[in-house]
């Protein structure tokens, strides 16, 4: 559905609106509210399209997310219209498969000061924020900013910008950082304030506002330094939709899948998907563990990943022990997840089945080795889980770098066994990994 022109009514007046649904309509998801800057104030529309993220979406082939932006009068602020933004926030809510914990505020100059404010006034409502050439408003306090340290935001800013100075900038920053808030920076050396087209243009972001994971109680996932969000976002909800999988969309999975690094090129993994509503469908379901039968009915495939524990090498006749199947196929499940991802689909990877059944079922013959299940599916209704199941549902975090990585020699002193003091080598480690990540990048 194309970009369309409304009028938003309310006892003080009229706000012009666009609004697109997302390619599809798909289930449950995101919403992404344009505010804009001071100079595209006013009752006309189209000023909204001529840059920046009203320009991309309205120019952009496919819609990975709903959007909405609407225009405030000439002479007014953002926070005269807190009323009414929120009312279109939660009629376009309740008009398309808009998931509730997927809206991004995204602002440019004045609409990114306003992003703060808003977003600091209602914390609970935004899944993460977008600030491009904007001002941490002194207005917005210290405890309203706190709540926000879920939210993950990503600021643009521009060295040369002559509105909201470099010097402001990086003052802003650090007070954001000092409250524990996960901040990426983009920063364009010698950009000025107008840098709408390249943030809002930027494929890494457009990846990041397409999946932009669910407001959950879990940690807010942002990578340190410059990692794609498509890695950060990928997670393994339990609550999907049901939706049927077409052949298409089930393809390009595996597709990905198939050109995953081997050694020595053996590509040993193997695949057999059976979708939800298939003849195999309910034997398969039932080897799954109690607690994974749960939430299978809404998975809409199941991809059974297999590993060839044999290979015969170029140049001989006769199969030897593959030494590295295992590995390798954990590098397609990743490849397989990932581009789901991207397509705006989810995974969940499964250990919990009886692989022997399984083995049976399909008559795996004994040198492949069952690896998991992959349950494919759309992000579907959390309230539809089982209570033990929807407490669960969280987006999980990562152990930092500086625990994981050494220079050079084995180094990890945060793996000592638990209970193990580690206090002095972790403030070592957060050390050594200020030269490896980057809070900024
Ligand atoms: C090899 C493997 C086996 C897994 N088995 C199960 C499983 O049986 N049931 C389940 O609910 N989740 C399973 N998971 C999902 C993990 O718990 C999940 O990926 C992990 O907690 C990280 O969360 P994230 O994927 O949301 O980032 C499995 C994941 C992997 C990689």
């Amino acid at each position: 559905m194309s970009l369309q022109r409304h009028l938003h009514s309310s006892p003080r007046g009229e706000l012009p609106y666009l609004r697109a649904v997302a390619s599809g309509n798909p289930p449950s998801s995101p919403l992404v509210v344009l505010l804009h800057g001071a100079r595209d104030r006013g009752r006309d529309p189209e000023k909204l399209l001529a840059h920046g993220l009203g320009r991309h979406v309205s120019q952009a082939a496919e819609r990975p997310y709903h959007f909405l932006a609407l225009q405030i009068p000439e002479e007014t602020a953002w926070a005269d219209w807190e009323d009414e933004l929120l009312a279109r926030l939660d009629a376009v809510i309740a008009e398309a498969n808009v998931d509730k914990q997927r809206i991004v505020l995204a602002g440019f100059s004045a609409g990114s000061a306003a992003v703060w404010h808003f977003a600091s006034r209602h914390p609970e409502r935004f899944a993460a924020l977008v600030v491009v050439a904007g001002r941490l408003p002194e207005t917005v306090i210290d405890d309203g900013l706190a709540a926000l340290k879920r939210t993950p935001v990503w600021v643009f800013h521009g060295g040369r910008d002559e509105r909201v100075p470099e010097s402001q900038f990086r003052a802003d920053l650090a007070r954001l950082q000092a409250l524990g808030l996960p901040v990426r920076v983009t920063f364009y050396p010698d950009a000025d304030h107008f840098i709408s087209d390249a943030a809002y243009s930027d494929p890494a972001l457009q990846r990041w506002l397409a999946s932009v994971p669910r407001r959950t109680p879990g940690a807010a996932r942002l990578a340190h330094g410059d990692a794609d969000p498509l890695f950060v976002n990928r997670w393994s909800p339990r609550a999907l939709s049901g939706e049927a999988i077409d052949d298409a969309t089930l393809f390009r999975l595996l597709e990905a899948a198939r050109w995953a690094p081997s050694a020595s090129n053996s590509q040993p993994w193997r695949f057999i998907y059976v979708k939800n509503g298939s003849p195999q469908w309910a034997e398969l379901s039932t080897l799954l563990s109690d607690s994974n039968r749960l939430w299978a009915p809404k998975v809409s495939a199941l991809v059974l990943l297999l590993s060839r524990t044999t290979f015969v090498r170029p140049g001989e006749s006769d199969p030897s022990p593959a030494r590295n199947h295992s590995f390798d196929a954990g590098a397609a499940w990743a490849h397989f997840a990932l581009q789901a991802n991207l397509a705006g689909w989810h995974t969940r990877a499964i250990a919990g089945f009886d692989k022997e059944a399984a083995r049976s079922l399909f008559e795996v013959p004994e040198d492949y080795k069952l690896e998991i299940l992959i349950a494919v599916g759309q992000l579907g209704d959390e309230a539809e889980l089982p209570p033990q199941l929807r407490e669960r549902e969280t987006l999980t975090p990562r152990r930092p770098l500086a625990d994981l990585v050494a220079e050079g020699r084995f180094f990890f002193p945060n793996d000592a066994a638990p209970g193990t003091p580690v206090g002095a080598s972790r403030g070592q480690t957060a050390a050594a990994a200020g030269t490896l990540v980057g809070t900024t990048g």
